[in-house]
């Protein structure tokens, strides 16, 4: 089994691949710098693609699944986390670097979210939704995903296949 990591930062980058070799792993897993809008990865490749608050960050999250939807196998599977909104964002957090950072201010509402992923051919989308506290304290304190813990929602869904559609 062989795994792809996508990030854009050089930094990001180098210390991925750091943390590979430390734990093994180098053999098995090589790191691409690009954007989720444009995937360095070949069509019809990737059996899974696996992703934890990076789609928030993406202005153009209609075209980072259509890249996912383009380098899943048939059948290939999305698994994400982002946060999503209940409503819109009060004016100052919607245009704060900190919120944008904290993967806060590029949040959508489930329906805008969900969507996306529609649209860009998805079906068998799965939702499991996370109590969801007081994230923009979480933010303002700049948690990262991670401890955020359980606050988010997990999305999964295929790239054909059977099952319900949302
Ligand atoms: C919140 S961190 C990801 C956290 C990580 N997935 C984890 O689970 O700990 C966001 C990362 O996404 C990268 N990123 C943000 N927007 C991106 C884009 N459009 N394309 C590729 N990478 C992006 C940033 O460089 C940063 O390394």
């Amino acid at each position: 089994m062989r795994f792809i990591g996508v990030d854009m930062t050089p930094e990001m980058l180098a210390r991925a691949r750091t943390n590979a070799v430390n734990a093994g792993y180098a053999q098995t897993v090589e790191f691409r710098e690009g954007l989720i809008e444009a995937l360095p990865v070949a069509s019809g490749s990737a059996d899974v693609i696996i992703s934890n608050c990076v789609i928030n960050l993406s202005p153009d999250k209609a075209t980072a699944f259509r890249e996912a939807f383009r380098v899943l196998k048939p059948g290939g599977r999305l698994a994400i986390s982002d946060i999503l909104l209940t409503k819109p964002l009060p004016a100052e957090v919607a245009q704060s670097v900190s919120a944008l950072i904290g993967c806060v201010a590029g949040a959508e509402t489930e329906e805008v979210y969900v969507g996306h992923i529609r649209d860009a051919g998805f079906v068998a989308i799965e939702l499991q939704r996370r109590p969801v506290g007081e994230i923009f304290d979480l933010a303002s304190h700049g948690r990262s995903c991670h401890q955020r813990g359980d606050h988010g929602i997990w999305r999964r869904a295929s790239q054909g296949g059977c099952g319900d559609d949302l």
